[in-house]
């Protein structure tokens, strides 16, 4: 396939600002996103690499109701921490904006009212979900129940995860209130249907005759077996309180769908790239002559195969998406990512950890890409991945020809002579490698394209391993002269061609061999010499450094709390213990009294050494409640004393009675008080 389009807009999956980045977001849309985009750049294609938050819809309301804080607040709070963390991986967009943001406001709103004007909608009073507790209508995750497709049992209002199938929720068996836990009503409400059912035909000329052999089968087979069924209306606006206000009369109290507006944070944020960089933004989207892409997971495909085109096609004279190379799911250590039940590996927590260590993951999830099923990440394999490619294979063949290259020449290449035909084959084999892994990243195979630059270095290795130069140079230093300059140039080809992979690396590479530009992709094949006799290279320094086995197993314990943290969460409540008698009720002394200080106890991660006032004296309390509550929270804090039981020394200090605290089901401890705080220290609790 050759690259044809005279512009390419690359758009990766806006994310949900409820949450940080995890290895799945990486390893389905944004390390192939980025990896596609830089590819095009090193082709001197001009392209608009494109993202944003999402900051709209349910995800963002059920996270800030949990947190206790506005909706604002939360995506203020990942919108910064997201920007930040796809910053230091490398994720190098062109622009990401925020759907929060005015101009998306705008054009959202711009695009929905000419649809409306046009009559494109539907306009229907039906009868919807709604929660008599919460005195809310439930759409989306507002509500769960089970997929009438493929009975799974925590399918959302408007999608199963499951089977990916985009759901009316009515549609839902047993449907339950994520708010209440209610069972809800049907009540009657307006809204503005996408009547899906008018475009089967645009869909069956479009993707099922016209991107039968170009799409991938995963992608392809979704959208079939759906239009095959025959596509509904789709209801594009909502009763909710957070999102962009529908632009029509009789509309108050109701918003755009989140999947009505989130994709047209593409265009917006386009809209914002171009006004910073004094372009046009509409080429970008309605020129023919335009390739536009889309990078997203598979639980995204019905909106971007066939919502999103049909407003795209709706709204005018927009281009479609070229090719959608959506992924498949990144499993961790054998079992699903779940954001709630905190099985994740977070970018921005990875990047503090593994400091300098970004290509590795990027390098690892491309390596693992779950292009065509599900895969896993496991510790084990990111160290064997690092430590026996990464490590032994590309930065052993780099650090040879560094070391090598000062010894024998100070650091200045040497000149080719007379080529055996072991070396006019090592050349010929580097030339062809920027085409071998271009293609590869054409047909988005990420993961042959990166095994493909692994293939490179180790056409170097054992180019010099064969030749070996260092016992040569005592014999013939003339024919070292030789294997070193080409040595010199298989290392600059890997300097361009690692580049959209491995972007700190590629850089630290430049600066091994001084080059100061990255060279065009096409040129390494057409270039007689990437590194001329006579230049000096820089110093040396190593490209990658071992993942020791200590990294791993800090990681592997963490998840091993975190599946104890989930099972404690998931208890059960305990069955009621075997009767007491009043008397011995009564032996126990219970008393009301005051935090008064508080301090963590060191080299324990569990133990607060308290002081408690109560009142007629004060007494020493060690409480195991330091991963619930800080020091700072417990000062001042009105607390419940068993003020008889009998001391212990903990951790070296006398514990001179105990908290009552109950758990919540999260595992929080939570202190048992006096519900009247004004209650004096010291009185009896019986
Ligand atoms: O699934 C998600 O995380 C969505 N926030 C993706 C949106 S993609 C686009 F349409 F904005
Ligand atoms: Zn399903």
């Amino acid at each position: 396939m050759a690259l044809t389009a005279k512009r390419y807009t690359i758009t990766a999956a806006l994310p949900y600002t409820n949450g940080p980045i995890h290895i799945g977001h990486l390893a389905g849309v944004y390390v192939p996103a980025d990896i596609y985009s830089r590819y095009l750049r090193a082709q001197k294609k001009d392209v608009a690499f494109i993202c944003g938050s999402d900051e709209h819809g349910v995800a963002i309301s059920i996270r800030a109701k949990k947190e206790g804080v506005s909706p604002k607040e939360i995506i203020d709070k990942y919108d910064g921490m997201i920007r930040k963390s796809f910053d230091k991986l490398g994720i190098s967009f062109d622009n990401y904006s925020r759907t929060s943001a005015p101009i998306h406001h705008e054009t959202a709103s711009d695009i929905f009212s000419k649809m409306h004007t046009a009559g494109q909608f539907v306009e229907e009073v039906t009868e919807q979900l709604y929660d008599p507790e919460a005195k809310q209508y439930l759409a989306d995750r507002f509500v769960t129940g089970t997929c009438p497709k493929c009975n799974h049992t925590e399918a959302y209002g408007d999608q199963c995860e499951q089977c990916g199938s985009s759901l009316n929720a009515t549609e839902l068996i047993n449907p339950k209130s994520t708010l209440s836990g209610a069972e809800p009503i049907l009540k009657e409400t307006k809204h503005w249907f996408l009547p899906l059912d008018q475009y089967e035909d645009f869909m069956k000329e479009w993707v099922i005759e016209g991107h039968k052999e170009d799409w991938k089968p995963n992608v392809y087979g979704q959208v079939k077996s759906w239009v095959d069924e025959g596509l509904r209306p789709r209801a594009v606006t909502r009763d909710l309180d957070w999102g962009i206000p529908v632009p029509v009369e009789g509309a108050d109290g109701k918003v755009l769908y989140v999947w009505f507006d989130a994709p047209i944070g593409y265009i917006s944020s386009t809209k914002e790239w171009a006004a910073k960089n004094n372009k046009d933004w509409e080429p970008y989207w309605k020129d023919k002559e335009t390739s536009l892409v889309h990078f997203i997971g598979k639980d995204n495909i019905v909106f971007h195969c066939i919502i999103f085109p049909c407003i795209l096609k709706a709204a005018g004279d927009y281009i479609l998406p070229e090719n959608v190379p959506a992924n498949e799911f990144l499993n961790l250590e054998g079992n699903k990512i779940s954001t709630s039940k905190n099985w994740a590996v977070w970018l921005h927590e990875y990047l503090e950890e593994f400091p300098g260590q970004e290509d590795v993951l990027r390098y690892v999830l491309t390596a693992n890409a779950p292009e065509t099923k599900d895969n896993d990440f496991t510790w084990k394999d990111f160290q064997a991945r690092n430590n026996n490619e990464l490590v032994a294979i590309f930065g052993n063949f780099i650090n040879r020809v560094s070391v090598l290259t000062q010894k024998y020449y100070d650091g200045s290449v040497p000149a080719r002579k007379n080529q055996t035909p072991e070396d006019k084959e090592a050349l010929e084999k580097m030339k062809a490698f920027p085409a071998i892994i271009g293609d590869s990243i054409e047909r988005f195979r990420f993961r042959e394209a990166s095994q493909e630059l692994m293939n490179l270095a180790r056409l170097g290795n054992k180019y010099l391993a064969d030749q070996e130069p260092w016992k040569i140079i005592k014999i013939d230093p003339t024919r070292v002269e030789t294997i070193m300059n080409i040595a010199l140039q298989i290392a600059a080809t890997l300097a361009t061609v690692s580049e959209p992979f491995l972007p700190h690396s590629a850089q630290k590479l430049r600066t091994i061999l001084n080059i100061t530009n990255p060279t065009e992709w096409n040129a390494v094949a057409t270039t007689e010499d990437l590194l001329v006799a006579g230049h000096v290279i820089g110093s040396q320094e190593l490209l990658f450094a071992k993942v020791e086995d200590s990294s791993i197993q800090a990681q592997l314990e963490r998840l091993q709390d975190t599946k104890k943290n989930n099972a404690e969460a998931n208890f059960e409540l305990t069955p009621v213990k075997e009767n007491i008698s009043f008397d011995q009720f009564n032996a126990m002394d219970l008393r009301t009294g005051t935090v008064i200080e508080a301090e963590k106890i060191k080299k324990t991660k569990k133990l607060l050494n308290l002081k408690v006032d109560l009142g007629f004296e004060i007494r020493t309390i060690v409480s195991g409640i330091a991963e619930s509550y800080t020091p700072e929270e417990m000062i001042g804090k009105k607390v419940t004393v068993l003020a008889n039981l009998a001391s212990r020394t903990i951790k070296g200090v006398e514990s001179q009675g105990m908290l009552l605290m109950t758990e919540n089901k999260e595992g929080k401890l939570i202190v048992i008080g006096p519900e009247d705080a004004s209650i004096d220290n010291g009185f009896e609790i019986n």
